[in-house]
């Protein structure tokens, strides 16, 4: 338990040693899930709980605080690692209310079975009043689920958001402090969860902009008293002409002839001033490539042919970037094949939401030659005249 102000406490659990989130995502720094116990002059709530076999801790901390009532559980999302123990937590407090929106409400009987008669269903700007303390949900729609919203704790200004500004971040620092390390994170998390969604966190956004907030309280990581500090980040990462003078080189080489074309691209792109992440598809961390996919200007995809196909690590690599809608400007593919192949056709299908410009393939048969290295400097030059239209110095 930690006091986060008076009467205000943060209950969940750190996670240390997680390591993979919904089986995809990675967690090299582990993770918390935060809920948050706000005790008013008449009534008492709880926001969120934790994932369920983190459940013990969650229900140790309320003990050991001596709660015997909760009056409302609120619940800002229904996946699981938040909303996993309200079966627990609503039996041990029987009289609580579960405080949702309506489309939350649908999920949790889908998901946890919970009887509807314990639901209390608010509407977007409705208050309850916990005494001395004022709750005011505010719906955030797809930050990053259908259902998600946020509460406002009007006396003391804490926004509890949710995942909407969290990070996967395990640490004992109850707000942020090293604050690289946390936009770090945050970064990451905005990559992997919430950046499909950007036109949508534009707007949510907008509607917490008239709230004075002396805190934002997220449901992972760790709590922001300077919360300009991370709305400024998300306003830049979702900022649609904001791209980084740097490209992403992502590749795969079975026998080294794609390999070749890599290091003379990167080379290539050095000498013209452009920044490059390259990343090795086998080896590579995802959750690192997806971080760079935030800012940067354009992509370039590079495989040999597989049996007929991509390599189905570049396959991975494509169907994530596809999934993810980085607001990059351009992509490119480069690779070689021994015999024939349908990389291109596979490759455009794979790429179907992307609005990125797909430049011209370079597409080589066996090692590449001299010809070859000519081909991939004029692939660098164009790359080049993107920078020129799309970066700003
Ligand atoms: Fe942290 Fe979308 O759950």
């Amino acid at each position: 338990m930690r006091q986060v102000k008076p009467d205000v406490f943060e209950v969940g659990a750190i996670d240390w040693d997680r390591r993979l989130f919904d089986e995809i995502v990675p967690l090299p720094d582990g993770t918390s899930y935060n809920s948050y116990l706000i005790k008013g002059s008449e009534k008492t709530a709880l926001i969120d709980t934790v994932d369920p076999p983190k459940c013990d801790v969650l229900l140790t901390n309320l003990a050991e605080m001596g709660i015997t009532k909760i009056d409302y559980v609120i619940s800002h999302h229904a996946e699981q690692d938040h909303s996993g123990s309200l079966p627990d937590v609503l039996a041990i407090f029987p009289d609580a209310k579960l405080v949702t929106n309506n489309k939350c409400k649908g999920m949790l009987i889908d998901l946890l079975e919970i009887d509807e008669q314990r639901f209390m269903v608010v509407e977007d700007a409705q208050e309850i009043s916990l005494g001395n303390k004022t709750l005011k949900f505010i719906l955030t729609p797809w930050v990053h689920w259908p259902e998600t919203m946020c509460t406002y704790l009007r006396e003391d200004k804490i926004l509890f958001s949710c995942d909407f500004f969290g990070s996967h971040l395990a640490t004992t620092d109850l707000f942020a402090v090293d604050i690289d390390k946390v936009l770090e994170c945050n970064k990451r998390y905005y990559a992997e969860i919430m950046m499909p969604f950007r036109t949508i966190i534009t707007k949510n956004i907008e509607k917490i902009k008239p709230l004075d907030i002396d805190i934002i309280a997220p449901s992972h990581g760790p709590l922001y008293n300077e919360p300009k500090l991370i709305i400024d980040a998300y306003k830049k990462w979702i900022d649609e002409n904001d791209v980084a003078n740097k490209v992403i080189v992502a590749y795969v080489s079975m026998h080294g002839s794609t390999r070749k074309m890599v290091d003379h691209l990167v080379t290539a792109l050095m000498n013209r001033g452009i920044g490059v992440q390259q990343f090795d598809l086998v080896t590579a961390d995802v959750g690192k490539l997806a971080i760079e996919t935030v800012d940067a200007a354009g992509i370039v995809l590079a495989s040999p042919t597989f049996l007929t196909a991509l390599h189905p690590a570049a396959a991975y690599a494509a169907f994530l970037v596809n999934a993810l809608r980085p607001k990059t400007k351009y992509m490119a593919f480069m690779g070689s094949f021994g015999w024939a192949g349908k990389v291109l056709d596979q490759l455009k299908q794979m790429l179907s939401t992307t609005k990125a410009e797909l430049l011209e393939p370079l597409v080589i048969k066996g090692v590449p030659k001299a010809d070859d290295y000519t081909k991939i400097d004029q692939l660098a030059d164009k790359i080049a005249e993107k920078h020129k239209e799309f970066v700003k110095v």
